[in-house]
């Protein structure tokens, strides 16, 4: 194998090519953009306001959520709206679908991590966990795998019984369907999709090998190959995924984008909102303090100030501005204006991705060597290819383990199977290691000895958990903004999560075992994970020890600014998402979600935006039945 020294070099030198480049686009993005590719995408224009200027509405951070009132709220002519944004713009690599774990390691990270926990990322990392969130237009959309899943039905009518009016799945599903553009030719039809929306959803072009295995395996354990974004959420699936033409289609690019030009919205990017300015007697949001470029400037709103900065972001932000647990603002001298639980009830998903399953035929997998190949650029900028895969997932399997005996919505799922085309043990370059804090001394013991092609022939089956128990908080760690705040997401520390999690790693060896995949005999890569190694191989308890040290969180925190009704201790904010006792302040993001649906947060999150853009018409009396187009 002489080729096989020069081909790594060539691979190493590419990637490392990549990442400067990357580098260079991350800081000159501004003169360097990709070719739009058609006229509702391009170049977003960036504006500085003065000092004390006034808008209508003031909204914060352009993620998944803030791209979506942004476009909505500007619908109506006479209002005029800026949107701040901590970051700036997408990249060329950024819109490539497969490099979505590589992007974590960018400047488009916040970088925030965990406190020390008790049962996740142990060893690795001194048990803290990366918590990655998008600081770009776009936010975490932006970061994120592109998986579009929206959720049990019951996952909102659970919001709705717990007093949320106006929030039960029939009530949302217009928002879902207004968002949506499907371009999913076997869908067009459902009832469940939109048409015509600003969200692209597709499949990936490239049809991975491994899909017909997974769809057989499914059969043969007696699951249907279905859209689980349809009547039944239960079953074996293709990922659908936010995407146009085999590009990342981020919140920014769907809904930012097409309206850029629009004479009522000015964005404002490298603009990090340090505070709310809130009148303390009338308790009434009037503008916000943001530091640009190291000059601090105030901002006012004639009408509403909109936090979506995420389920950190919006946590944060309120606690600095005084709203939030009194006894915990005093520990930093910020004056409690209100007292709300906010930082509770966060949630989040986590998944264990550390195994690898091997089989013996090439041309299955999609590892290093193929993605980094110049035939995969070629066919890329073709918008076609491995590179179109999203986060590198080839299929998604929702199912329910047997601990799930306390949900009784018997239909609705507790485990996720994620499928990647390829796996940890594949990943030379080091990108998923970076994502998972795996040192590169864990790498070697663990797959080191298989040989480099063997590698190459691998792919992942990761377990989800998405229906946890475990529910953590984020609290401040100083009152200064550039700190970081302290976050909790106790993962797995209720012992049923653990119990669902070591169950998901026997669903996947069940889905390996089933004769569509043991046709190219895969098999688990059998060496003990370091640390691991006292325990039985594949007894419950050693997947205990290999869980607690390899899973990684999927990024979807949510529930910091829980909505609730009136009267409810536990809500930061209202149905309506007015937080409590405050004038003028609105939160529309997934920190308001009360619990973490059973599924990929983007798509929800994108529908409580278009929600919320409709609650604050209503409330401004502007929402006409032209506008309305729900209903
Ligand atoms: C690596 C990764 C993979 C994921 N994979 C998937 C997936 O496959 N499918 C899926 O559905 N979901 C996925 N998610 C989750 C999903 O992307 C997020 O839940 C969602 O994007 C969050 O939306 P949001 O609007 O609440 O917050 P964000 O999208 O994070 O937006 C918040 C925005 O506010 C800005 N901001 C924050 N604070 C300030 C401030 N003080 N001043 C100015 N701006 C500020 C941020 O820079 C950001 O742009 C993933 C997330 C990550 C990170
Ligand atoms: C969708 O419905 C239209 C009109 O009823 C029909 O012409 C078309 O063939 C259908 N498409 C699919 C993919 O079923
Ligand atoms: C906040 O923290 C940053 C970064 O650590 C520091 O530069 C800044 O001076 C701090 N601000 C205050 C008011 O202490
Ligand atoms: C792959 O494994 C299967 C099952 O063990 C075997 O039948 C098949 O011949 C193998 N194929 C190759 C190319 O080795």
């Amino acid at each position: 194998m002489k080729w096989l020294l020069p081909a790594w070099i060539c691979v190493c030198i590419s990637c490392s090519c990549g990442l400067e480049i990357s580098r260079l686009f991350d800081f000159w993005t501004d003169l360097f953009r990709p070719l739009p590719r058609n006229p509702n995408e391009g170049f977003i224009p960036d504006y500085t306001p003065y000092d004390q200027e006034e808008f209508d509405f003031i909204i914060v951070g352009a993620g998944s959520a803030g791209c979506v009132l942004a476009n909505r709220l500007t619908e109506i002519g006479k209002w005029n709206v800026l949107l701040l944004e901590a970051g700036g713009n997408e990249n060329f690599f950024s819109d490539v679908p497969i490099f979505a774990s590589f992007l974590s390691t960018t400047s488009m990270n916040w970088g925030y991590s965990s406190e020390p926990l008790k049962r996740a990322c142990k060893d690795l990392r001194n048990n803290v966990c990366f918590l990655p969130r998008g600081k770009v237009l776009g936010g975490s959309s932006v970061l994120n795998f592109l998986i579009y899943q929206r959720g049990h039905p019951e996952d909102f009518n659970d919001w709705a019984r717990m007093g949320n009016k106006g929030w039960s799945y029939s009530d949302l599903l217009p928002y879902f369907k207004k968002s949506e553009n499907i371009r999913i030719r076997q869908l067009m039809n459902s009832s469940y999709h939109g048409k015509g929306g600003y969200l692209d959803i597709e499949y990936a072009p490239y049809r991975s090998p491994l899909e017909i295995p997974f769809k057989k395996a499914g059969e043969e354990l007696g699951f249907k190959w279905r859209d689980p974004n349809g009547e039944h959420v239960i079953g074996f699936s293709k990922p659908q995924a936010t995407m146009r033409n085999g590009r990342r289609c981020s919140s920014s690019k769907a809904f930012l984008e097409p309206i850029r030009f629009r004479k009522n919205l000015k964005v404002s990017k490298y603009s990090t909102v340090e505070r709310i300015l809130i009148e303390p007697k009338t308790k009434t949001a009037y503008g916000v303090e943001f530091k640009k470029r190291n000059k601090r400037r105030q901002v006012r709103a004639r009408r509403e100030v909109i936090l979506a900065a995420g389920t950190i972001g919006s946590a944060q932000l309120l606690m600095l501005s005084g709203v939030g647990p009194e006894e915990h603002l005093k520990e930093f001298k910020i004056n409690p204006l209100v007292n709300l639980p906010v930082g509770y009830n966060l949630q989040d998903h986590v998944t264990f991705s550390g195994n690898a399953f091997i089989v013996n035929e090439t041309n299955l997998c999609v590892n290093d060597m193929t993605a980094a190949s110049p035939v995969s650029a070629a066919a890329y900028l073709a918008g076609r290819g491995p590179l179109t895969l999203p986060g590198g997932a080839a299929g998604l399997a929702f199912v329910r383990t047997k601990y799930a005996y306390d949900d009784p919505v018997e239909t609705r799922p507790d485990i996720e199977l994620v499928m990647g085309a390829g796996s940890l043990a594949g990943d030379l370059l080091g990108i998923l290691r970076s994502l998972l804090g795996i040192t590169d001394k864990w790498y070697l013991q663990v797959y080191g000895k298989l040989p480099f092609l063997t590698r190459q022939r691998s792919f992942a089956m990761n377990p989800v958990l998405i229906k946890p128990k475990s529910v953590g908080r984020l609290m401040l760690r100083s009152a200064n903004h550039s700190d970081h705040p302290k976050i909790y997401p106790n993962y797995l520390e209720h012992p049923n999560d653990m119990r669902r999690m070591v169950e998901g790693v026997r669903l996947t060896q069940k889905v390996i075992g089933t004769k569509a995949f043991q046709r190219y005999g895969t098999r688990l890569h059998d060496v003990p994970f370091p640390g691991c190694e006292h325990l039985k191989f594949d007894s419950n308890e050693y997947w205990e020890c290999a869980i607690s040290q390899t899973s990684i969180t999927l990024d979807h925190e949510v529930g910091t600014c829980k909505m609730g009704p009136s009267g409810d201790p536990t809500a930061v904010v209202s149905p309506r998402l007015v937080v409590n006792d405050v004038q003028g302040l609105r939160v529309a993001d997934g920190s308001i979600m009360p619990r973490i649906p059973a599924a990929h947060t983007h798509a929800a999150i994108v529908m409580i935006a278009e929600k919320a853009a409709d609650l604050i018409k209503e409330d401004w009396g502007m929402l006409t039945d032209s506008q309305n187009n729900t209903v």
